[in-house]
């Protein structure tokens, strides 16, 4: 089969690698009718995520038919159409019988992304994501293996389109569990770092929960007239502007917003010092925006991190998070959870999230897929690829 795979910082190529095969009772063998890149993709395409190894196929967002199952699967059958949340979960562990599968503590066979480790297991596995997180192959490819059958699939039927359902798999769950962390709800005042796919989505979720006002910041001037059309959002572009939480304190009633989100993360860019530290792996993260969440929210509120973060950050102002009272919420997302709530606001319409995409691309051309968006190169959101 057809792959997209890895071989270093900014070298992935589409290879014929061996089909994959069933290895568990519970697997599923998947042939992909549609996959997409995500944020997350470059952290990995840049070279940032440790043990990615050579030949690694990457992909966590993709959904297609089902073209073969293990004896010990129940919940789908061949020929059924679902899509595959990027969290490997089991189903049955303490975490995930609390709702918290990427927290799954039995699929994991990587070492996790935690420092101060102990005796801690590490967090669920993910579809191509380093052997950090399970080394399990990804799903930008002409077929995946899809482990524990019978917890991840997630059937979809009726009239649907591919591009309609996708960003359940990930980016949609994602800016959905943001929000709801964010205890955002009718009138709230929002503001979301970030105007890529995630922060999107959580724009999208936003409007729809009755959120009153929402900043949106972000330096790519086409993401935020984007989001502007689209949800309603006040933009602030920080090359313009070199402190947006400022600007929102000035522009709110109580100083600050109910809510933050950072759907920003680890690879934020504004503190040149940070920058040059996290390159010479003397930092985990640039904190700068985790500085301004917590700068932008008024007393008492709520930052929420969908955007990822590994290891330590030295300028973080706990301080000032204690302070001003606030809570902070975060973490990979627990996708199952969300799916059957998300499923019916498509349906009924009140999310639309096919909006964000602007690359429609054969798998063949994926290498090209990944430099457009981590360029940010024509005006792009979201790139999908279809295989052959
Ligand atoms: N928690 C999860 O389960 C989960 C799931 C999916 C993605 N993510 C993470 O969410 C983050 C966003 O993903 P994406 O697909 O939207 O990525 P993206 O790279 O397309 O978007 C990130 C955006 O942040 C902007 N940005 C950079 N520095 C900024 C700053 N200082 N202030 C404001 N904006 C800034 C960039 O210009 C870009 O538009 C990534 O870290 C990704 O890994 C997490
Ligand atoms: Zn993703
Ligand atoms: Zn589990």
């Amino acid at each position: 089969m057809r792959a997209l795979t890895y071989h270093g910082a900014k070298d992935v190529r589409i290879e014929t690698v061996p089909d994959p095969i069933l290895l568990e009772d519970d697997d599923v063998i998947l042939k992909v009718t549609a996959t997409a890149i995500c944020g997350s993709d470059l952290h990995l395409y840049r070279g940032k995520i440790p043990q990615v190894k050579d030949g690694d196929i990457l992909g966590h967002e993709f959904m297609g038919i089902v073209q073969e199952t293990g004896s010990a699967v129940s919940r789908v059958k061949k020929g059924d159409r679902v899509i595959i949340p990027f969290v490997i979960a089991c189903g049955q562990c303490f975490f995930c019988q609390k709702d918290l599968f990427s927290a799954c503590e039995t699929t994991n066979t990587g070492r996790g992304a935690i420092i101060n480790k102990k005796g801690i297991t590490p967090s669920a596995a993910l579809f191509g994501y380093s052997h950090l997180y399970g080394g399990v192959p990804g799903g930008q490819a002409e077929l995946v293996r899809v482990p524990k059958g019978n917890v991840g699939p997630f059937p979809i039927n009726g009239s649907l389109s591919d591009e309609q359902v996708l960003f359940l798999t990930d980016i949609l769950p994602t800016g959905y569990q943001a929000l709801l962390n964010a205890e955002v709800q009718a009138g709230s005042t929002l503001a979301i770092y970030g105007a890529g796919p995630v922060g999107l989505m959580a724009a999208a979720c936003a409007r729809m929960l009755g959120a009153e006002t929402i900043f949106m910041i972000d330096h790519h001037e086409y993401r935020l007239d984007f989001a502007q059309q689209h949800y309603n959002t006040i933009s602030i572009n920080f090359d313009e502007d070199d402190d947006p939480a400022h600007t929102i304190l000035e522009n709110t009633q109580f100083r600050g917003v109910d809510a933050v989100i950072d759907a920003v993360g680890f690879e934020a860019k504004g503190s040149t010092v940070e920058t040059v530290l996290t390159n010479l792996k003397l930092e985990g993260s640039s904190g700068e925006v985790l500085r301004q969440c917590i700068a932008a929210v008024r007393r008492g509120g709520i930052v929420s991190v969908p955007g990822v973060y590994a290891g330590f950050i030295h300028a973080f102002l706990f301080g000032d998070a204690f302070d001003k009272g606030l809570t902070i919420k975060m973490g990979q997302t627990h996708v199952q959870r969300f799916l059957p709530e998300l499923l019916e606001f498509i349906e009924n319409g009140d999310l639309t999230p096919a909006d964000i995409i602007t690359h429609r691309m054969s798998l063949e051309d994926a290498p090209r897929g990944y430099e457009i968006f981590n360029k940010k190169e024509e005006n792009c959101r979201k790139v999908v690829l279809i295989p052959n």
